[in-house]
């Protein structure tokens, strides 16, 4: 197998230094490659850009393992031959039918293919996926999958694996900034050359010089309110990538998960329904053998988009239960979802009064991940030189309109790894970008600045404003008169966002400044949301246009991109890659 050894241990991990030189400044700081984000797809980029021979660093907002693929639950998707008849192929096409064919099937037959090796090199690292009763790694089913090939950690795969790349993170000696905020990225002359960070713990702001830059970031769920998605799930570098023009491609494209709960938005895997969990409506009907769906042979496990539509349409109806449907474990018995689920019963026992193991438990359609973002290559390259992208910010693109449960952790892991290999490959013979010694003061005047402002509102404010506003406008049913008025009430939000004050001045942990750093990057990300959904006037996947309810191959077949201007997102489109999946009628 390719790449399964790791090198000798590089003893302990460099923490970034509290103290610099006398002047209060860190000394010079400069890597080969700078990876920001330490979720699943930053750490398997950093430990591949190391592997390759360069000089890494990682810095993250959070430490590591606070990460928001802690919360992935269900597992990570691979035809490793456990049912026959399963090959990579066979996962190719079910995802290029999730993605409602606008995946591009160059990518995807890239991570189909790749998937297995890198599932087996993580299960060598040390991560311990469940097993069946023969001892072989187990699958479960899910949904859009025609074939069993979801691997799994109960129902905490995404913890079990962030903890196991960690280790293998500090065994390589790659450097970590743990809690630093980038506040910039530094292009100069066309060419990414580091960022300008903000050191949380101390408020210094420091220029940290790079030959490539790796943005593993994250997802943009808190534009939204509420959201599956850890509080730091912001998008700042998706926006500091579309500002330095990088553009980013399908925006409008958000899954909406059908299992969250209503109380705080919090998911309740697919992999409850993979093991046999039903949806009922408040008759106590399976509405999803309704042939009005087009789910009638899958049911419970069509794609994410299909049923969260049938979850609404119900709700919308009248046969909702408090504006949610009803998710009910009750058959699969204590056993199995003390071995397997049981993350999601204490979930439900915390934020919901239910146990699952005794009644059904009340969920609802809910903003959980995006499957636009920067566009990339399939090494991870943007169109900036020197900046790459992989993993949730990222559109590679292998989600096309709708992302299949289970392939999002593969995406991490499989263009994690590709893009530290290409980065680290690049930087090899290349000097360092010059970068201006004053580069890092633009953003520290800029912090100064909003630290002396008086008499505004809160960040907070307008930040719960803007993600009631998308959740309410650019959900799972969206049409022109709303859109339209978000994208008024966005440029309003944008300019009271101007104004924002801070109630804490200080240096140390602000996090009144860090709300409002995120929140300008926030609203960037969903001005391009709601101009990309307002662009493509058609329904595919995951984006429904109540007034163009059809897919339109002829006109749409494309991707949405948007680039940043002064003037707000410029939109433009561009072929979709098809391989050999040609488009047709979508069913499950
Ligand atoms: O339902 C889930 O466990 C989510 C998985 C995913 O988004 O891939």
């Amino acid at each position: 197998m390719r790449g399964s050894r790791l090198p000798p241990a590089g003893g302990v991990p460099r923490i970034a230094p509290l103290s610099g030189p006398a002047d209060g400044r860190l000394a010079i700081l400069q890597h080969d490659v700078l990876v920001i984000g330490a979720g699943l797809a930053g750490m398997r980029a950093a430990i591949e850009a190391q592997r390759n021979g360069a000089d890494v660093a990682v810095i993250s907002k959070v430490h590591p393992v606070r990460s928001h693929s802690n919360a992935a639950q269900g597992g990570i998707n691979a035809a490793l031959g456990r049912v026959e008849g399963d090959t990579w192929e066979v996962h190719a096409e079910d995802t290029v039918k999730g993605s409602d064919w606008l995946g591009d099937q160059d990518s995807i037959e890239i991570m189909a293919r790749d998937a297995g090796e890198n599932i087996l090199e993580l299960e060598h690292m040390g991560v311990v996926f469940n097993r069946d009763k023969d001892g072989r790694l187990a699958v479960r089913s899910f949904g859009g999958a025609s074939k069993q090939r979801t691997f799994f950690v109960a129902d905490f795969t995404g913890q079990a694996m962030l903890h196991v790349l960690y280790e293998q993170l500090l065994k390589s000696g790659v450097r970590i900034y743990e809690e630093w905020f980038v506040t910039s990225l530094i292009v100069e002359n066309g060419t990414c050359g580091g960022v300008v960070a903000l050191e949380i713990r101390t408020g210094r702001v420091e220029a940290i010089r790079a030959k490539a830059v790796i943005l593993c970031v994250g997802g943009i769920g808190r534009v939204y309110e509420p959201s599956t998605n850890a509080l730091i799930c912001t998008g700042d570098g998706i926006a500091q990538a579309y500002r330095v023009g990088a553009p980013v491609m399908d925006m409008e494209m958000i899954q909406y998960h059908p299992t969250t709960l209503k109380s705080n938005g919090a998911l309740i895997t697919e992999g409850a329904r993979g093991e046999g969990a039903t949806l009922v409506n408040s008759k106590g009907e399976r509405f999803l053998s309704n042939p009005r769906y087009g789910t009638t042979n899958k049911m419970e496990l069509a794609s994410r988009d299909v049923i969260s539509r049938a979850e609404q349409i119900e709700i919308n109806e009248g046969r909702g239960v408090d504006g949610c449907v009803l998710l009910d474990c009750r058959h699969l018995g204590e056993k199995l979802i003390r071995e397997k689920l049981s993350q999601i019963r204490e979930m439900g026992l915390d934020f919901a009064n239910v146990d699952i193991v005794k009644a059904p438990i009340p969920i609802r359609p809910g903003m959980h991940y995006i499957m636009g973002g920067i566009k990339t290559d399939s090494e991870g390259q943007t169109k900036v030189p020197g900046l790459y992208a992989a993993g949730e910010c990222a559109c590679v693109s292998v989600h096309g309109a709708n992302r299949l449960g289970a392939n999002s952790l593969l995406d991490t892991i499989v263009f994690g790894r590709r893009s530290g290999a290409h980065a680290a490959k690049a930087a090899k013979g290349m000097s360092l970008p010059a970068v201006p010694e004053t580069r890092a003061d633009l953003d520290r005047k800029h912090i100064e600045e909003l630290k002396a402002r008086r008499g505004g509102e809160p960040s907070a404010r307008i930040r719960l404003e803007m993600g009631r506003l998308m959740n309410d406008r650019v959900s799972v049913f969206r049409d022109k008169a709303g859109l339209e008025g978000a994208l008024e009430k966005l440029r309003e939000l944008k300019s009271r966002g101007k104004r924002i004050s801070l109630t804490d001045r200080g240096t140390v942990f602000n996090t009144d400044l860090i709300f409002a750093l995120e929140l300008d990057f926030m609203l960037d990300v969903a001005e391009t949301i709601v101009a990309s959904a307002l662009f493509r006037a058609e329904s595919r996947g995951a984006h429904t246009r109540m007034d163009f309810p059809k897919r339109d191959d002829e006109k749409w077949l494309k991707h949405t991109l948007a680039s940043w201007t002064p003037d707000g997102p410029k939109m433009d489109t561009l072929p979709v890659t098809i391989t050999r999946w040609p488009p047709k009628e979508r069913k499950y």
